[in-house]
This record gives C-alpha cells, sequence and structure tokens, in this order.
C-alpha cells in the first residue's frame, strides 16, 4: 500500500539502532528496518494473524548470513509486552486509523473509533518514555482535520512537547470517502453530523517525525517529490 512504500522509503534507520514497531502487521516496515542495518528489531501486535504472516515474512525476507537481526515478535496492546526496561532509537507505528461509527464490529487493522485517532491516542503517552534519549517516532496514519491542524498531529505535538514534529501531507481525500461507506449503518447520521460539528473538512494521509534536532515545534515540509517517487515505484510494480 502507499502508505508503507512512504514510510519504507521515509523512515530514519541508522545502523545499529534499535528499532520497535507498534502495530506490526505483515512486518513490512520492521523487515525493512533490518535491512537497513538496525541491529534489534521487534514488532508488536494483538494479532494472531498478523503476526503470523509477520512471521512468515520475516523467514522469508531475513537473513543472518547479511547480519540482519531477527524479527522478535511479541503479541499484546501496544507496549504491554516489553520488557519493562526496554528503550528504542527509533519506534515505528502504522496504526488501525479508520473513523467508524460508534459500537460497530469493524476490521481490527482498521477500527480507529469514533474520529480514527483511538489507537493513536493510546500509544502516544508511552512512546517518550519508550525513546532512548535524543530518539526518533515516526508514524504514517490518515487523520481527520479541521481547517486549522489534522487531528493527529494535534495529538503529536500536544505529546512530545519538546520535541521538533516534521509532518509531511502525503495525500489529501475527500472527506465523504470515510462517511460514504457506513451509510447503511445504524447511528451514520448522527456521528458523521457530531464529526462535522467538530469542525471536520478533510481527511490527509500523514506522515509525521518527532525528533529532538533543533528547536521544538511543528516544521512543515513538502512531501511532492516523495509523493511522486512512491507512485513510481507502486506502478513499476503493478507493471511487472
Ligand atoms: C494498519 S494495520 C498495520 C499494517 C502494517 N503496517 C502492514 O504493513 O501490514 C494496523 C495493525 O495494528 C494492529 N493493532 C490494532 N490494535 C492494536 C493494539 N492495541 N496493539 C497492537 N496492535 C494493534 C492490527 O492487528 C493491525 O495488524
Amino acid at each position: 500500500m502507499f502508505e508503507q512504500v512512504f514510510l519504507v522509503r521515509s523512515m530514519d534507520v541508522r545502523k545499529g539502532d534499535h528499532v520497535l514497531e507498534l502495530c506490526l502487521g505483515s512486518g513490512v516496515n520492521a523487515l525493512a528496518a533490518a535491512h537497513r542495518g538496525a541491529a534489534r528489531v521487534v514488532g508488536v501486535d494483538v494479532s494472531e494473524r498478523a503476526l503470523a504472516f509477520a512471521s512468515a515474512n520475516a523467514a522469508v525476507n531475513l537473513s543472518r548470513e547479511r547480519g540482519e537481526p531477527p524479527l522478535e515478535i511479541l503479541r499484546g496492546n501496544l507496549f504491554e509486552p516489553l520488557a519493562a526496561e526496554d528503550r528504542f532509537d527509533l519506534i515505528l507505528v502504522n496504526p488501525p486509523f479508520e473513523p467508524v461509527p460508534p459500537g460497530m464490529r469493524y476490521f481490527l487493522h482498521s477500527h480507529g473509533g469514533e474520529d480514527g485517532l483511538d489507537v493513536i491516542r493510546a500509544l502516544l503517552p508511552g512512546v517518550p518514555q519508550r525513546l532512548r534519549p535524543g530518539r526518533r517516532f515516526e508514524m504514517f496514519t490518515w487523520t481527520l482535520s479541521d481547517d486549522r491542524l489534522e487531528w493527529a498531529t494535534d495529538l503529536v505535538l500536544a505529546a512530545f512537547p519538546d520535541f521538533r514534529v516534521e509532518v509531511r501531507r502525503a495525500e489529501r481525500a475527500p472527506l465523504e470517502v470515510c462517511f460514504t461507506k457506513f451509510r447503511d449503518r445504524p447511528g451514520y447520521a448522527v456521528w458523521r453530523d457530531r464529526l462535522i460539528s467538530q469542525g471536520v473538512t478533510g481527511v490527509w494521509g500523514l506522515h509525521v517525525r518527532a525528533l529532538r534536532d533543533g528547536p521544538a515545534g511543528l516544521v512543515r515540509i513538502d512531501a511532492m517529490d516523495e509523493v511522486l517517487a512512491c507512485n513510481a515505484t507502486i506502478s513499476q510494480w503493478r507493471r511487472s
């Protein structure tokens, strides 16, 4: 998917890094970190099925001979399965992010609660204490936005008050895209009207990086070239 291509191309993995990927899914981001010289790579997911895919992908794609570390796979909710003293140089996440009407059963890989932010809200407070001093957090997510700010950006700025927060808007989708698929569900109209009354005007695919370099605060970075490069990669895969 576009989001994995963007995150893999953008993530700042340095040789010898200890990397944690929350919401591991298939493991593609963690495996790419192992290919790029990470010394330790840990992935956490609540889904046994996702972890089976990640484990199979690691078996096929990681090589001891190339000096790549094994993918350490842990099952559980966000930071819960980690040892108390575990700290990382880079924490990655591509969380479930779809806004879903209240009380509705929906895919675990996508269910982000009523405003799409439930998992992001749950994980952000735990990130700073799991980072080694001066290290990095990177996330690719879709998020609702009002005229002022993307809602996920607002949460990251609040969770990392002393960090530089770099935000790249990768893609914009029409708001109706998130709503219309649920239009036959109970509670749809009330849910939609509530979000609109909270000022939602759009949906963005967003890459966010929080780091200690430079002055604290929000820095917007143009992503046009990166988006074109990702789309070119995806088109090439589709042709081959
Ligand atoms: C958007 S998917 C990640 C996709 C992944 N980046 C990939 O390329 O396959 C979100 C993942 O988060 C997992 N997840 C949902 N809630 C979680 C939680 N509370 N703790 C850990 N993992 C969770 C889901 O099982 C799913 O695999």
